[in-house]
């Protein structure tokens, strides 16, 4: 199938088929997915979990409206947005050790893109700074729905669960916040409705 049909093929699955695993070969594919998506300066500023034990799951669905895809999920993603501006400038350097692969001279040119990306976490508010690491969860997110619909994988992106709740099952530490859950699974049935998106005109000006 091609792209769009891929993404009509999709939907936000309610209930997944337990005995339909995931492979081990599929998730890989969609934690590279992932891994590829793009991110703000590069940083990629998340941590995701890749939940396949049943206790952590169950505990997951009762802080989570009892939703079924939680424990019929194969694994549950969950997207952790790295929230402490400390952890982040850190992170700027790392990120040019991995830019310069030990280069002295490509480190002094890359040092104006350091300073940069250091100045905008340290301009941003704690509460801006947290929603920005949480735009780039959404990102990643979206590449990994993405690829599993080209994979004829079936996933739930959720939002539907106690953040605080989840940090505590597992035990998270203070620099991450978990932020959104992607199951996966392979549907136990298709779709209740067709699919409903507001119109062109309604998304879209061409000017
Ligand atoms: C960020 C986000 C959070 C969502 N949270 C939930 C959720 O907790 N439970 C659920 O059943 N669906 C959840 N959905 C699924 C949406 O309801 C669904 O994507 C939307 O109605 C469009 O339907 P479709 O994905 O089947 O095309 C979420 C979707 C997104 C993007």
């Amino acid at each position: 199938m091609g792209f769009l049909a891929n993404l009509n093929w999709r939907f936000a699955t309610k209930e997944f088929d337990i005995t339909k695993p995931v492979s081990a070969d599929d998730l890989g594919k969609v934690l590279e997915a992932i891994r590829l998506a793009p991110s703000s300066y590069g940083l990629q500023p998340f941590h995701v979990y890749v939940i396949e034990d049943m206790k952590l799951k169950k505990d997951i669905k009762a802080n989570g409206f009892l939703q079924k895809q939680f424990d019929t999920a194969s694994y549950l993603l969950v997207f952790c947005a790295r929230i402490d501006k400390d952890d982040m400038r850190k992170r700027v350097d790392e990120y040019v050790e991995l830019v310069a692969h030990g280069d002295k001279m490509e480190k002094v040119k890359l040092e104006p893109g350091r300073l940069i990306r250091k100045g905008s976490i340290q301009k941003k508010s704690k509460d801006e700074f947290i929603c920005w690491a949480q735009k780039q969860c959404y990102i990643a997110l979206s590449f990994g729905m993405a690829a599993c619909a080209e994979l004829q994988i079936d996933s739930c992106p959720m939002e539907g669960f106690s953040k605080e709740a989840v940090d505590r099952i597992l035990d998270l530490p203070d620099n991450l916040n978990s932020t959104v859950i992607l199951a996966l699974g392979h549907r136990k049935l298709g779709p209740k409705n067709e699919k409903t998106r507001f119109s062109d005109k309604d998304l879209f000006t061409h000017i």
